[in-house]
C-alpha cells in the first residue's frame, strides 16, 4: 500500500530545473559548498470539511504545486543553520540539542524548529545531526493554503533524511501533525497528511484514527481557482483558531455529561458520534436538544461539568484561551456536524459521477461557506465579499478555505467559462484596490492537484 511507503525520492537534474538551480547556486554562495539532497513538501487547498479535522472527521483536500523547498548539507556539529530566499525571513541558527520553539513568535524558524524537535523526541535521537539549511517558499504566507504546515513537514522530511532514519508517509504526517502543536496551535492533521500523502491527478478525502487517504476524482468539466483575499491571517499570532478547538471541545463534554458519559475523556465530537452510535443527522438533534444557542459563560460550564475555574482551566483549556469568556457550543456543533456529512455527500457525488455532478457539488460547497461564515463565524468581510464575487463571475460553487478569517477563497469554475471568470474576479475584486492590485498575479490562479513531498537528489551527470 503506497501509504506504507516512505516518502518517495527521486532524482533531478538539477541543472536543467531554473528553481533548484538557482537554489544550489544560493547554497554554496551561503555556506560554501553543494547541497546534499533537497526537500519539498507542498501546500494544499482543502475543498471541502472545514474546521473538522481535529474533531475527528474526514476532509478533502488536494495538494497545490506550490510548495517549500529545501537545500540541505549534514555537518559535523550540532548546529543547524537555516536561511531564506525571501530576505524578510532573517538567518537562525541552532544548537540541536536545545531547540526552544517560541509560542508567542511565530517566526518562520519556528515552524522548521517544529519538524526538527517532532523528529528528534519520534526516534528519541541522542546525537542528532547538524545541518545547513536553505529554504524557498512559493505558497503565499497566511493565505490558508498552508504553508505553516509545508515547513513543518518539509523540516520533518530534511531531518529523516539527514539523520539516516526512515518513516512511512502516514507515520510521517502523523509525527508533522503533532510536532506543529509545539507552536501552540492545536490543528487537526489535515495539512500534514495531504502534504505527504497527495498524488498528482488526485484529491483525497483524509480520514483519521487510522489516517488514511483515498482517491477522489474531480469531475472533468470543471476548475478549481484559488482567490486570495489579501487578508493576512496567521493562526498561531491569534486566538481564534484555538478558541474554536475549545468551542467543539467542550460541547463534546457538556453534551457527553448530559448524556451520563464518561465525560473527562473524550475531547472531539467525532469519539462522542461514535459513542452514542447514532448518524450525523441524529447527531444535530443530539445537539439542538442539549445546547442553547447563547453562548454559555465560564461559569455555567464549570456548572454543566461540575468543575470549578481552575479545573476547567487546568485541564481543558489551551494557554492562549484561559482567559476567553464566552463559549458558543450549539454554533460549532452544528458546523461540525453539517460540514462531516457535507463530505462524505461530495466524495459520493464524485464517485457516482451524476450528469448534475458540477452542480451538486457547487451547491454543497457554497452550503460549507455559508456554514463556516453563520455558525463558525472563520470568515471575514473580504472573504464573504470575494466569494460573492466568485460566484457573480461565473463560479458554480465558491467558499474559503483553510482556517479563514483572512486568506483564500476555493472556486469550482466550469471549464468553458474560466477565462471569463478570472477577467471578473479581477475587474471586481483586485482591480478596485491598489495593495490587491500588487499582489493580484500570485493571488489568482487555476490549480490542480499535485504530488505529495519528496526528497530529491541530484542526477548524475552524463
Ligand atoms: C488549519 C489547520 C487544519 C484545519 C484547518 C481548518 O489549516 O492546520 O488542521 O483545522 O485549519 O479546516
Amino acid at each position: 500500500m503506497a501509504s506504507c511507503a516512505p516518502p518517495p525520492t527521486a532524482r533531478a537534474p538539477v541543472s536543467e530545473n531554473a528553481r533548484l538551480l538557482k537554489l544550489k547556486e544560493m547554497f554554496i554562495a551561503k555556506y560554501g559548498s553543494a547541497p546534499t539532497f533537497y526537500a519539498r513538501a507542498p501546500g494544499r487547498v482543502n475543498l471541502i470539511g472545514e474546521h473538522i479535522d481535529y474533531c475527528g472527521y474526514a476532509v478533502l483536500p488536494m495538494a497545490i504545486e506550490q510548495d517549500i523547498l529545501a537545500a540541505v548539507q549534514t555537518v559535523n556539529t550540532q548546529v543547524v543553520q537555516l536561511s531564506n530566499t525571501n530576505p524578510s525571513y532573517l538567518d537562525f541558527s541552532v544548537n540541536v540539542k536545545n531547540i526552544q520553539i517560541d509560542k508567542t513568535k511565530p517566526l518562520w524558524h519556528n515552524y522548521f524548529l517544529c519538524g526538527l524537535k517532532g523528529i528528534q523526541d519520534h526516534f528519541n535521537l541522542s546525537s542528532p545531526t547538524g545541518m545547513n539549511c536553505l529554504l524557498d517558499g512559493t505558497i503565499p504566507a497566511s493565505s490558508g493554503l498552508s504553508s505553516s504546515s509545508a515547513l513543518v513537514c518539509c523540516a520533518g522530511l530534511v531531518t529523516l533524511t539527514a539523520n539516516g532514519v526512515t518513516l512511512s508517509k502516514v507515520e510521517l504526517a502523523e509525527t508533522c501533525a503533532r510536532c506543529e502543536h509545539y507552536i501552540g496551535t492545536e490543528g487537526g492533521g489535515m495539512d500534514q497528511s495531504i502534504s505527504f500523502l497527495a498524488e498528482e491527478g488526485t484529491a483525497k478525502l483524509i480520514e483519521f484514527s487510522p489516517l488514511r487517504a483515498t482517491d477522489v476524482k474531480l469531475p472533468t468539466g470543471a476548475v478549481f481557482v484559488i482567490a486570495n483575499s489579501c487578508v493576512e491571517m496567521n493562526k498561531a499570532a491569534t486566538s481564534h483558531f484555538n478558541i474554536r478547538v475549545m468551542e467543539c471541545r467542550l460541547a463534546t463534554k457538556v453534551i457527553a455529561k448530559s448524556r451520563g458519559m464518561d465525560w473527562k475523556n473524550l475531547l472531539k465530537l467525532g469519539d462522542l458520534q461514535a459513542k452514542l452510535g447514532v448518524n450525523l443527522k441524529e447527531m444535530l438533534a443530539v445537539v439542538e436538544e442539549v445546547l442553547h444557542p447563547e453562548p454559555y459563560t465560564r461559569e455555567e460550564i464549570c456548572e454543566c461539568l461540575g468543575i470549578n475555574l481552575e479545573e476547567l482551566r487546568a485541564t481543558i483549556l489551551s494557554q492562549n484561551t484561559q482567559d476567553v469568556a464566552t463559549f458558543k457550543l450549539y454554533q460549532r456543533a452544528q458546523h461540525v456536524y453539517g460540514e462531516a456529512a457535507r463530505v462524505l455527500a461530495f466524495k459520493k457525488v464524485c464517485d457516482e459521477a451524476p450528469a448534475n455532478a458540477i452542480q451538486l457539488l457547487g451547491d454543497l460547497m457554497n452550503q460549507s461557506h455559508v456554514s463556516c461564515r453563520d455558525l463558525y463565524e472563520c470568515s471575514c468581510p473580504e472573504l464573504d465579499q470575494l466569494v460573492d464575487i466568485c460566484l457573480q463571475s461565473g463560479a458554480i460553487g465558491s467558499r474559503l478555505t483553510g482556517a479563514g478569517w483572512g486568506g483564500c477563497t476555493v472556486s469550482m469554475v466550469p471549464i468553458s467559462k474560466l477565462s471569463e471568470f478570472l477577467l471578473s474576479v479581477q475587474d471586481s475584486y483586485y482591480k478596485t484596490n491598489d495593495q490587491r492590485l500588487a499582489l493580484q498575479q500570485r493571488s489568482l490562479f487555476a490549480t490542480k492537484p499535485g504530488s505529495g513531498a519528496m526528497v530529491l537528489l541530484e542526477a548524475e551527470k552524463k
